[in-house]
């Protein structure tokens, strides 16, 4: 038996595209860019990021809206049952549960990371941090809200971790409610808000910086335009360091969302004759301009206007949050208006952050709605509970890296491989068996308003699945061994890290069992 009910759909594509701009863009576009750009080299990182825009991103994305709307259009919107269907294999379901997995445990932190700007636009609003001059003193502000430290910065709450556990119940209940009315009316709705208010926002912010120009005039050289140069001016002798290669790569993955399985659940509440390289095409632009142009012009320029090029790469180099959480608003204290700037500022990142957390959190819940018969709103509450619970250690464990664990594994080296999956499956396993190539490329081109270059077709077969293939050889060889053992960890850290593996390794297992419980159910398991 397999589920014939009827599946919601997007109810308009203006409101598709928002929902599917507002999955990509998100905190990696704003807070992720800036400081992996910066740590990278610049103008150095953007060169891999773009041939990876190019050679990765867009054919996978393409396979993953494909995968979609072929799955959706057989009542199937997780890949347990895709991955099964374009492979005759038990193993492929298993597989599939990568898809579900990398999502919810990506989620977990990221509506923690979410809940951050959600109290800081208060922070900003009320001038909380106001008053706090420097970078040792904005770090001690966030370390006191995260209750890594003790400050006297939250009056009662800066003994412990009240405040940042109250804004994160708050961030929790909000994603829930849009989530709970469902993909029409909930995330769609919600998208054709927020990602319009996120547009104004940024280019409000992008504009008060470009008129900063050099703030100081007793340095020149600290301005805005040297920022901008940074990130334009490459250092070709940089490219030679393979890690500026996987840090771009993964930035590219991170920001589109690609093999993360959010894309093609999104995907799978098209009709099967809507057009997905247009829309592919636009979402994918829409998040670039994002992250690189109004991403790239806000936190680096402003930076480097205020403390100059050596401390602002310091900045990003102490820490993923630092521009963000801790120069920004240094920032906002000395400008006019500084209030104001800061909230739109926090309030940007929330908006971005929301839209994706609950692409995030919808492949799980569309995997117990279509595949093991919950309701919507049960499947839901279900999948919340689940990330409220396992978000407890990502909370009370951030000093010892229990959330830098789940993003290196799930939110970072995850993703090429469940790519490389995605892109092996749909375009050579399933052209196999339906004894056409090119079978995926015309299943990709149905009801397309766009056609897509035919170099593509020839990339999306030979060079994306090799280079994926390739660069977790790199990732492996370079990072695999240090990573795996945690050399040089300090006790309490490793502790954390293993617990934090513990519970990814515990999930996998549920979706496993869950997955096989659905395919017995739902037997014969999808064919077609
Ligand atoms: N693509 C989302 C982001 O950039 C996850 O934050």
């Amino acid at each position: 038996m397999t589920t014939t009910r009827q599946r919601d759909r997007w109810a308009t594509r203006v409101g598709l595209i928002m929902a599917m701009a507002g999955n990509a863009i998100g905190l990696g576009n704003f807070l992720r860019f800036p400081v992996q750009a910066t740590q990278n080299g610049g103008g150095a990182f953007m060169i891999p990021y773009v041939i990876a825009l190019l050679l990765l991103a867009l054919p996978l994305l393409l396979v993953e809206w494909g995968m979609g709307r072929f799955g959706g259009a057989r009542h199937h919107g997780t890949t347990p049952a895709v991955f099964q269907i374009l492979w005759n294999h038990p193993l492929a379901k298993y597989l599939g549960v990568l898809g579900i997995f990398l999502p919810l445990t990506i989620c977990i932190y990221y509506v923690y990371i979410e809940s951050w700007t959600l109290a800081f636009s208060f922070f900003s609003a009320s001038g909380l941090y106001f008053g706090v001059q420097s970078q040792a003193g904005m770090a001690d502000f966030l370390a006191g809200f995260q209750g890594i430290k003790d400050t006297s910065y939250f009056g009662g709450f800066g003994h412990g971790i009240g405040l940042a556990y109250l804004f994160f119940l708050l961030t929790a209940v909000i994603n829930l409610a849009v989530m709970y009315r469902g993909i029409s009316r909930g995330i769609e709705k919600m998208a054709k808000i927020a990602m319009p208010l996120l547009f104004i926002f940024a280019v409000i912010l992008v504009i008060r910086v470009f008129t900063l120009g050099a703030p100081d005039p007793a340095h020149p050289e600290n301005s805005v335009w040297a920022g901008l140069g940074f990130i334009w001016n490459p250092n070709l002798s940089l490219l030679r360091e393979s890690r500026v290669w996987l840090a771009a790569t993964g930035q590219v993955f991170f920001t589109l969302s690609i093999g993360f399985g959010a894309v093609q659940c999104y995907a799978s509440y098209l009709h099967e004759s809507d057009d997905i390289t247009l829309s592919g095409v636009t979402t994918a632009a829409t998040n670039e301009f994002a992250e690189v142009i109004l991403g790239g012009s806000i936190a680096i320029p402003v930076a480097f206007a205020f403390f100059g090029g050596a401390a602002t790469i310091a900045f990003a180099k102490g820490g993923a949050f630092n521009l963000g959480f801790q120069a920004m608003p240094l920032i906002f204290e000395r400008i006019p208006l500084g209030a104001v700037f800061g909230m739109l500022w926090f309030l940007l990142l929330f908006f971005a952050g929301i839209t994706s957390s609950v692409a995030l959190a919808q492949p799980a819940i569309t995997f117990l709605h279509d595949e093991l018969n919950l309701t919507h709103q049960r499947a839901v509450v279900v999948v919340w509970l689940v990330v409220i619970l396992c978000a407890q250690p990502v909370i009370f464990g951030l000093k010892g890296g229990f959330l830098d664990e789940l993003d290196f594994w799930a939110g970072t080296a995850g993703l090429p491989l469940f790519g490389a999956l995605e892109v092996i499956l749909f375009v050579w396993v399933f052209g196999r068996k339906n004894q056409d190539k090119e079978w995926a490329w015309k299943e990709i081109h149905k009801g397309a308003e766009l056609k897509i270059p035919r170099v593509f077709y020839y990339i999306m077969r030979y060079i994306t699945p090799l280079y994926l293939v390739a660069l977790m050889v790199a990732w492996i060889w370079q990072a695999g061994p240090e990573v795996l053992w945690m050399k040089g960890a300090p006790a309490e850290v490793v502790t954390w890290k293993w617990a934090a593996r513990g519970m990814m390794l515990a999930l996998i297992g549920v979706l496993v069992l869950l997955t096989s419980i659905a395919a017995r159910r739902n037997k014969p398991w999808p064919r077609v």
